[in-house]
């Protein structure tokens, strides 16, 4: 399976850019499913339904949250209608939504995407690692489902990486996001999980992680609070992860980053569009 993890969508910038990138980068990368954090979506706080259908026109399988996943109040209604739309699944009993769902892809394989929140310098949630396993205890590749996605949202570079060993040979991919700067360091673990720490947001780099810059840094230099941070408009680069699977096994055969538009370096995941090698 061929499957796309989106980092972070910072604001309308980042929407648009997936709005008019989607379809063809499905086609060029022969894309089986798509994820997105869609934790930012919303100006740079949260995601409303309104948000999720749009994604949804545009290509998207699933959307991920994360500390942000209750920015706009309404989502908190708005949740349990929507099985794509996920949140961290380490909130307290009794939280609206889901940590993880089963999907399918168009094939009909079974697509297993969970979202976690790490605790290092965050709000402390639940055990991640007990919540993790707990999904995977009851969901083995190829027995329960095709292919396992966790997006693991957090802030410290040693959790997230801790998680992608906790779960290796046990998940197809484990990829980070919330930090909004992607690192440099995908490659398939030892067991067969494709990991990366951070996929990167999808908005303008021209900022300070995807907010105007100058409000950002005024508040770094004066310690004053400031005006409020809205979300950079240039133009967004997607920044996202690209995991292929075997099959037979549900584990990861190649990862690769994506990076395009906008003002980062630019990175395709394959040597050539698929439409290209058929050729
Ligand atoms: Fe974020
Ligand atoms: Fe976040």
């Amino acid at each position: 399976m061929r499957v796309l993890f989106l980092g972070d969508v910072l604001g309308r910038s980042g929407r648009e850019a997936i709005y008019q990138r989607m379809p063809k980068l499905r086609a060029e990368l022969g894309l089986d499913f798509v994820v997105v954090n869609g934790e930012n979506a919303a100006g740079g706080f949260g995601i409303t339904g309104k948000l999720c259908a749009e994604f949804y026109a545009a290509g998207v399988d699933c959307i991920t949250g994360g500390n942000h996943s209750w920015d706009q109040r309404e989502v908190m209604q708005y949740i349990p209608t929507d099985p794509k739309l996920l949140r961290p699944i380490n909130f307290p009993p009794g939280t609206p939504g889901a940590g993880f769902n089963v999907y399918r892809d168009a094939k009909g394989r079974r697509i297993l995407v969970l979202n976690v929140l790490c605790r290092l310098f965050m709000d402390a949630l639940d055990d991640p690692f007990a919540a993790v396993a707990e999904v995977l205890d009851a969901h083995k590749l190829k027995r329960d489902c095709d292919f396992i996605l966790i997006d693991v949202h957090g802030e410290a570079t040693s959790e997230k990486q801790s998680v992608g060993h906790f779960a290796d040979g046990r998940a197809s991919m484990v990829v980070g996001s919330h930090s909004h700067v992607p690192t440099a360091d995908g490659w398939i673990l030892p067991g067969g999980t494709a990991y990366q720490t951070d996929a990167g947001m999808c908005g303008d780099y021209d900022s300070i992680i995807g907010m105007k810059k100058e409000s950002a840094m005024q508040r770094f230099i004066t310690k004053l609070p400031g005006e409020r941070f809205t979300a950079s408009e240039g133009e967004a680069t997607l920044c996202g992860v690209f995991v292929e699977s075997d099959d037979a096994t549900g584990l990861a055969t190649h990862i690769a980053p994506l990076r395009i538009g906008g003002r980062l370096a630019q990175a395709w995941p394959l040597s050539r569009p698929i439409a290209a090698v058929a050729e």
